[in-house]
């Protein structure tokens, strides 16, 4: 059967220079919405009588009420950061730990996943490492490693390296069941495929806003169950956040704030005029798209792709089908040594994908056409 792709986006997108990006896992372009909104911050900038009087407050509320329909939260929860890493950085440092308290994470995850968590060996903290047994770690394989320290558990929802993507609800219920927190890393998830936080049993996300978000670069959100977020034993404070008011005419005040709620985390600056505007245009036209109706586009594309593949050439490392296919593709030729030179031959014919650990990683997203996947599998089988 040969799948069908459904969007017709390429023109809210580029030029891209008569190339094709088949690369959303690593940046996602800015769509048309974005750029205009990039153009207006620059005039801003360039002059500043034109920056809004509520700019300051209505950049980031703008951007939390695009976030907090994506994920299907009140705006009010949203913590906008600066990656993927804020998130996780926010909940290792913030969480009161004891000796002896366990962190369980996935050996394979994108380091971003795995990091932060690792410094808190030097707190007395168990950190270890699961191997899944067959690309994506399983709810039994989980709930064999738990023990009655472990109150973590963080996983990326989709995998950087094999495009496996992990079962959330099955996952999350062998947490809940064993009261561990399950915090997952959407960044090669969110914008590609729907979720509703609230109907998942998940207790934390984060996600950066510069891949299948098609945000600038250093941008990202993450979202803490409120009653999770109140035990965080972490503060800080920003004096633009602090102000009671709007009224720059009475900002000598130092009486600190306390009903600030998740708005106590964003990173500092929010009024990032130049990164935030834009994404969230972009955010806004990702939901005007409506991210199931992406989800079947983008899925269309990977099912095209691997079905069109020269099997006695090429291995897929990712899921063929099934809830653990994602839209990311990792592909091998069956002389893997051979893939360096097949990465430069689809650049060479302007098609732009990633090599991630030897292997060839594609992700489609909204604006590419089944012509782009033909294209590329036109090169690939003839090679
Ligand atoms: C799963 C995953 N998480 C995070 C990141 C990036 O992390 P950060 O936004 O902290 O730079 C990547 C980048 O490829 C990723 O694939």
């Amino acid at each position: 059967m040969t799948h069908s792709s459904r969007l017709q986006c390429a023109d809210d997108f580029g030029p891209f220079d008569g190339r094709i990006w088949l690369n959303a896992a690593g940046q996602g372009p800015l769509p048309h919405p974005a750029i205009r909104a990039a153009e207006e911050a620059l005039a801003w900038k360039v002059a500043p009588y034109r920056v809004p009087e509520n700019a300051f407050r209505e950049v980031p509320h703008r951007l939390k009420r695009a976030l907090g329909q994506l994920i299907g939260v009140p705006p009010e929860d949203i913590i906008l950061g600066n990656s993927t890493t804020y998130g996780i950085h926010l909940l290792a440092n913030g969480l009161p730990w004891r000796e002896g308290d366990e962190v369980l994470l996935i050996d394979g995850d994108f380091p971003a996943s795995v990091l932060s968590w690792l410094l808190l060996r030097e707190r007395g903290v168990t950190v270890r490492l699961l191997r899944p047994e067959n690309g994506a770690l399983q709810a039994d394989e989980l709930a064999v490693h738990l023990s009655p320290a472990t109150r973590v558990f963080c996983a990326s929802w989709v995998n950087s390296f094999n495009g496996y993507a992990i079962d959330l609800q099955a996952l999350g219920e062998v947490c809940r069941a064993n009261d561990v927190l399950f915090f997952v890393n959407g960044t090669q998830a969110f914008g590609t495929r729907p979720l509703a936080v609230s109907e998942m049993p998940v207790d934390a996300v984060t996600c950066c806003g510069y891949k299948w978000l098609c945000g600038p670069f250093s941008t990202g959100f993450c979202w803490l169950k409120p009653d999770l977020r109140q035990t965080l034993n972490y503060k800080q404070v920003y004096w633009l956040n602090n102000m009671r008011g709007d009224d720059f005419n009475q900002v000598l005040n130092y009486d600190l704030r306390d009903d600030l709620g998740a708005a106590a985390y964003d990173v500092f600056a929010t009024a990032n005029y130049f990164s935030f505007l834009p994404w969230a245009a972009s955010v806004e036209y990702l939901l005007g798209k409506e991210i199931a109706e992406i989800a079947r586009h983008n899925t269309a594309l990977v099912a095209r792709l691997i079905d069109g593949l020269d099997p006695d050439k090429y291995a897929v490392q990712s899921p063929r089908e099934g809830p653990a296919r994602s839209t990311l593709l990792v592909v091998t030729h069956r002389q893997p040594e051979r893939n360096a030179a097949l990465f430069q031959a689809l650049k060479q014919a302007g098609i732009d994908l990633a090599m991630r650990e030897g292997n060839l990683r594609f992700s489609p997203h909204l604006y590419n056409s089944d012509d782009d996947i033909d294209r590329a599998l036109a090169i690939l089988n003839a090679a």
